[in-house]
């Protein structure tokens, strides 16, 4: 008798299989010096900043990957802008079509707004955008100060702490539970959903981490879904009970509204986590600059937007052409993939003067593009300043003598970067 593997242990094989290779073909690639396989692997991914200076001297980086790069602040405005670039492929697909269950697999999560393309995208956005203008997210200002205060009381007490786990981390989710109006009891679930999903942006690592997000996606869809009931039954000032008016008009589905709250848990969570982790590292670094702060905490906006444009939380994103088109004076044909690097846009010397310098009393000359640009320009942007500028005026009140206390320990992504562990002495 012949054992067949079932459909799904073939399926696993399968997608083991074609991501081994990968990971090979861009370890190769990598060594001999392809800039876009560097930013995937290690060592080079930990200091990314001078591979993003090599993309920035070629214009249009080209790489044996499959994506090109761009790292100028110009070309990487330019394509964020650009109509004729989308985030699908040319006909609508997304970029992995789910033709079997293996591809579907490394595509495990839904990224609502992140992965659409007008005309959906467009209808969307226009009904989220409301429930997020700076006045109205300015009412969590307070939700912030109260769970800082806490959080930095109960850390500062110990005299030792770990800057990430016990402020940088738990900001945000408790800021986004509040947003989304989730119970407490659901609040660590919550928490741990965050971190497993912030992970599929880089991609799936593995069988086993396909099968993690899979379960994780479902797990969540399942909490949303019973929270629209919820709010339906029982509206709030929440997120959720603004956008079911929507769902009750038949402008947005339920699926819809559900992939968006979940997009909220996963574009809020680890980028603030990163945002105030990074700030408080080149704060630290810095000769004089964590004194200046403590000496005006005022100055927190400043550190918050110098570290956006010095160390970005999000490092990349990217664009599809949907036409044969011309980027950075080369061809480039429709459905071709390019990564904006805007940690690169950052630290180019033609938009930022003295660019690795980092500098909390910087004027900026030209605005960073950390949050993005064009259609998908971040909807949380004025939240995460508003959390991040919280967060590093109460450290610089509260806790002046913060000096980092042992190696901070690196998370291992490529598109969100910050520290994993942080630790520091008050
Ligand atoms: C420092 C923190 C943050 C950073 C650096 C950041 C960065 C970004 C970037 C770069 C994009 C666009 C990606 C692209 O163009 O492909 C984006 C989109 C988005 N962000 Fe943020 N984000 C942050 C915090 C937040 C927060 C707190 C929320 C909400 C709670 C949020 C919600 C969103 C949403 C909904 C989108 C999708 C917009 C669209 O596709 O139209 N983000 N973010």
């Amino acid at each position: 008798m012949t054992l067949r593997p079932s459909r799904s242990l073939r399926d696993d094989l399968a997608l083991g299989g074609r991501i081994t290779a990968m990971r090979l073909g861009g370890l190769a690639l990598a060594l001999r010096g392809d800039p876009v396989a560097r930013l995937m692997h290690k060592p080079w991914r930990y200091d990314p900043y001078p591979t993003y200076a090599a993309v920035r001297g070629e214009g249009l980086a080209r790489s044996r990957v499959g994506l090109s790069a761009v790292g100028t602040h110009a070309l990487c405005e330019q394509v964020l802008r650009d109509r004729r670039f989308g985030v699908r492929l040319a006909d609508g697909r997304p970029p992995f079509a789910p033709e079997d269950a293996e591809s579907s697999l490394l595509e495990p999560v839904d990224l609502s707004l992140l992965g659409m393309d007008p005309p959906d995208h467009t209808r969307l956005r226009r009904l989220a955008a409301p429930t997020f203008t700076p006045k109205r997210l300015e009412r969590y200002r307070t939700v912030a100060e109260e769970i800082t205060g806490r959080l930095l009381d109960d850390a500062a007490a110990r005299g030792r702490f770990d800057l990430v786990r016990d402020l940088a981390a738990p900001l945000p989710i408790t800021v986004i539970a509040r947003l989304l109006a989730i119970p407490s009891v659901d609040a660590d679930r919550f928490a741990r959903w965050g971190r497993a999903l912030a992970t599929a942006l880089d991609g799936v690592r593995s069988v086993a981490h396909a099968h993690e997000l899979s379960r994780t996606t479902a797990e969540a869809r399942e909490l949303f879904t019973d929270l629209v009931d919820r709010r339906r039954a029982d509206p709030g000032e929440d997120v959720v009970s603004q956008l079911v008016g929507a769902l009750d008009a038949g402008q947005m589905s339920l699926d819809e509204l559900v992939s968006l709250a979940q997009l909220l848990l996963v574009a809020g969570f680890e980028t603030t986590t990163n945002l105030v982790g990074n700030a408080v590292r080149a704060l630290q670094a810095t000769p004089g600059q964590w004194e200046a702060l403590v000496a005006d905490p005022s100055l927190a906006g400043g550190a918050v937007e110098e570290t956006l444009r010095y160390d970005p939380p999000v490092q990349l994103t990217a664009r599809i052409a949907h036409e044969d088109t011309e980027l950075a004076g080369v061809p480039f044909r429709r459905n071709w993939g390019v990564l904006v690097l805007v940690a690169a846009a950052g630290r180019d010397p033609a938009a930022h003067p003295d660019p690795d310098r980092f500098d909390l009393h910087r004027v900026p000359t030209t605005p960073h593009l950390a949050f993005s640009g064009g259609a998908h320009y971040c909807l949380g942007a004025a939240l995460a300043r508003l959390e991040g500028e919280v967060a590093l005026r109460m450290l610089a009140e509260r806790v002046p003598g913060l000096r980092r206390a042992g190696r901070v320990v690196p998370k291992t992504a490529t598109i969100l970067r910050g520290p994993r562990t942080f630790p520091v002495a008050a």
